[in-house]
C-alpha cells in the first residue's frame, strides 16, 4: 500500500525577475490574487488534500512568507476589540498549525532542483509534495488531492501535466508518456524546456508533483541542465524505470502567476469566481471595455 503523503515542500527562494520591480524587496510568493498572497492559495491546495506539514524554502527577502503563516497578535487582540469577527477569522486562518511549518534556505538560487534538495532532512524518507506557489490551480478537489489520490493508486511518483500550444514547450518540462488510461499515464521521460521540433509531446509538467524520496539522492549530485540550473525535471528523468512513475492529466484551471498577463488573468478569474466579488466585477470589467 502507499505510504500516506504527508508534508510538502514550497520552494520559494527564486528572484522573480519576470516581476520586477514589485519583487524588488517582496517575496513573488506574497503578490496577491483578489484578497490573499499566492503561497497561501498553495498551502490551502495542501490542507484540502490532507497535507499539514510545510516545508518553505525561502532565501534573503522572504520574511514575509514566515509572518505571514505565523500569529499576529497585535493585529487580532485590536480585530477582537474592533468586534470585527470576519476578518479577525480570516486573519487567523492564515496561520499554520503549532510546529507544523519548517523555513529553510537556499543560500544561493542555483535552480528548483537545488531548492527541492535544501528540504531533504525535513522529508526524510517518505513521499512529499512539491508545489510551485507560482502557478495558481483552481480546482474542487485540488491538483494535489488529485495527485494525491493517483499516488494512492501507483504508489510512485506521479506529475500533474497539461497540454500547451507547440510554440510554448520551451517554457516547461516536457513529458513522454504510453498507455494513458482515465487521464494517468506511464511516464517515459521528462525533458526541460525542449524547442518545440524537439518535444517529444505538448504535456507541459505544471509545477505539481508527488515524488518519492529517492529523488533526493539523484539531487545530491547537483547535475547542472537547462540555464545551467539545477533542474527538477532532469532527476525525475533519472527515476524513469526505477520506480512507478505517472502523469496525470490535472482537471481544473491553472494561471501562470509567474507571468505578468497570467497573474492578471488570475485576479480576474478568481474575482469572477468568488460569489462575494462576482457581480461588481463584471460590472467592473464591462465599464471598462465600453471606455
Ligand atoms: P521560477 O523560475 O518560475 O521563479 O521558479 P523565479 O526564478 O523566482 O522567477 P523569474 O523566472 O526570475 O521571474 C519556480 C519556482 O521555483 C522557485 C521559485 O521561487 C518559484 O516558486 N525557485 C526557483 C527556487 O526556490 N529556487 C531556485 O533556485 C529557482
Amino acid at each position: 500500500m502507499a505510504q500516506r503523503v504527508r508534508k510538502a515542500v514550497l520552494p520559494v527562494a527564486g528572484l522573480g525577475t519576470r516581476f520586477l520591480p514589485a519583487t524588488k524587496a517582496m517575496p513573488k510568493e506574497m503578490l496577491t490574487v483578489v484578497d490573499r498572497p499566492l503561497i497561501q492559495y498553495a498551502v490551502e491546495e495542501c490542507l484540502a488534500a490532507g497535507i499539514e506539514e510545510f516545508v518553505f524554502v525561502t532565501g534573503r527577502n522572504k520574511g514575509a512568507i514566515e509572518d505571514h503563516f505565523d500569529s499576529a497578535y497585535e493585529l487580532e487582540a485590536t480585530l477582537e476589540q474592533r468586534r470585527k469577527t470576519v476578518e479577525l477569522k480570516q486573519t487567523q486562518n492564515a496561520t499554520l498549525k503549532a510546529g507544523n511549518a519548517i523555513f529553510t534556505r537556499q543560500q544561493k538560487p542555483l535552480g528548483l532542483g537545488h531548492a527541492v534538495w535544501c528540504a531533504r532532512h525535513w522529508i526524510g524518507r517518505e513521499p512529499f509534495a512539491v508545489l510551485l506557489p507560482d502557478e495558481l490551480m483552481v480546482s474542487s478537489p485540488t491538483c494535489t488531492a488529485q495527485l494525491v489520490t493517483a499516488h494512492e493508486m501507483t504508489g510512485g511518483n506521479v506529475v500533474a501535466v497539461m497540454d500547451v500550444p507547440r510554440e510554448q514547450t520551451g517554457s516547461y518540462g516536457i513529458v513522454a508518456t504510453r498507455n494513458e488510461k482515465n487521464g494517468l499515464a506511464e511516464m517515459t521521460g521528462i525533458v526541460e524546456k525542449p524547442k518545440p521540433e524537439e518535444a517529444p509531446s505538448t504535456l507541459a509538467w505544471i509545477g505539481r508533483s508527488v515524488l518519492l524520496p529517492e529523488v533526493f539522492d539523484h539531487l545530491e549530485k547537483h547535475e547542472t541542465g537547462a540555464g545551467g540550473e539545477i533542474q527538477l525535471t532532469d532527476a525525475m528523468a533519472k527515476m524513469i524505470g526505477h520506480s512507478p512513475f505517472h502523469a496525470m492529466r490535472y482537471n481544473g484551471q491553472r494561471y501562470d502567476c509567474g507571468t505578468r498577463i497570467g497573474f492578471l488573468e488570475a485576479n480576474i478569474a478568481v474575482a469572477l469566481h468568488r460569489r462575494d466579488t462576482a457581480v461588481e466585477t463584471r460590472v467592473l470589467l464591462n465599464r471598462l471595455l465600453k471606455g
